[in-house]
């Protein structure tokens, strides 16, 4: 595990940007796995100021988000599949039919998983998956649980997750109780990963992920035992590191 901190957010975005970047120079059909929520924001705002330098093309490029949302439209402003498209895809030369989020709306989510997983498995595996850090522990949504679940599942949101994500919504009513997300076997099968975690709020979790029993109460422990784990930090997020 290589763990990198940054005393600035936008040296941190710039970093992990050029990471990204320089998985799609060096293998331009480079399948990668996309993050959500607040902390991916910067750096694909980041990218996106690469790619409009010419610097690099999505043309080849595969992607697969961690997760949706159950039962949102797809149009709301909140769903991932919004969410991607204003932060990312709307910006980039990225084929829509090369972009894959799970579908939270399906008529069958069982089926839905399924055939993600095939998705995933046709193209190959993820060469670089992008991941941020529950304060629980999650990643993706695999909350914590006493058995985690390899492949994509539908999952209950944990209290605690339908609460830090109220503030994207009017209300906490409002945030959808279950999702769909790529299970923990298929997370840690991405020949690399790079997690990135801020803000001091995340200081405890992260040190529980990173220097903590690996343990299924801590979903990101798990990450701990994959071979190529690159992990960027703001000071305050190490800030409980030993
Ligand atoms: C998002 C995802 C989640 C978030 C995590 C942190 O696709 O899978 O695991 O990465 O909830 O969210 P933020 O970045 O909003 O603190």
């Amino acid at each position: 595990m290589n763990i990198l901190t940054f005393d600035s957010d936008a040296k941190l975005n710039e970093a992990a940007a050029n990471i990204i970047i320089g998985q799609i120079q060096t293998t331009p059909r480079a399948v990668l796995g996309l993050a959500t929520g607040g902390t991916p924001v910067g750096i694909y705002k980041q990218v996106v100021k690469e790619f409009e330098r010419g610097m690099f093309s999505f043309r080849n490029v595969s992607t697969f988000n961690l997760d949706e949302y159950v039962n949102i439209p797809v149009e709301h402003p909140e769903s991932y599949h919004s969410y991607m498209k204003s932060n990312l895809f709307a910006h980039i030369d990225l084929p829509e039919a090369q972009c894959h989020i799970p579908d939270g709306n399906a008529a069958d989510l069982t089926e839905e998983c399924r055939s993600y997983d095939e998705a995933i498995e046709l193209a190959g595996q993820i060469d670089l998956q992008l991941l941020g850090l529950g304060h629980n522990g999650h990643i993706g949504f695999n909350e914590p649980a006493h058995a985690l679940t390899k492949g994509t599942h539908i999952v209950e949101l944990a209290q605690e997750t339908r609460e830090a994500n109220a503030r994207f919504f009017d209300s906490i009513d409002q945030v959808p109780k279950q999702a769909l997300t790529m299970g923990v076997g298929t997370i840690l099968k991405a020949k690399k990963i790079l997690l990135v975690v801020k803000g001091a709020d995340k200081a405890d979790i992260v040190k529980s992920a990173l220097q903590g029993p690996i343990t299924t109460d801590v979903p990101a422990s798990l990450l701990q035992t994959h071979p190529n784990l690159i992990v960027l930090l703001d000071s305050a997020a190490a800030g409980k590191l030993a």
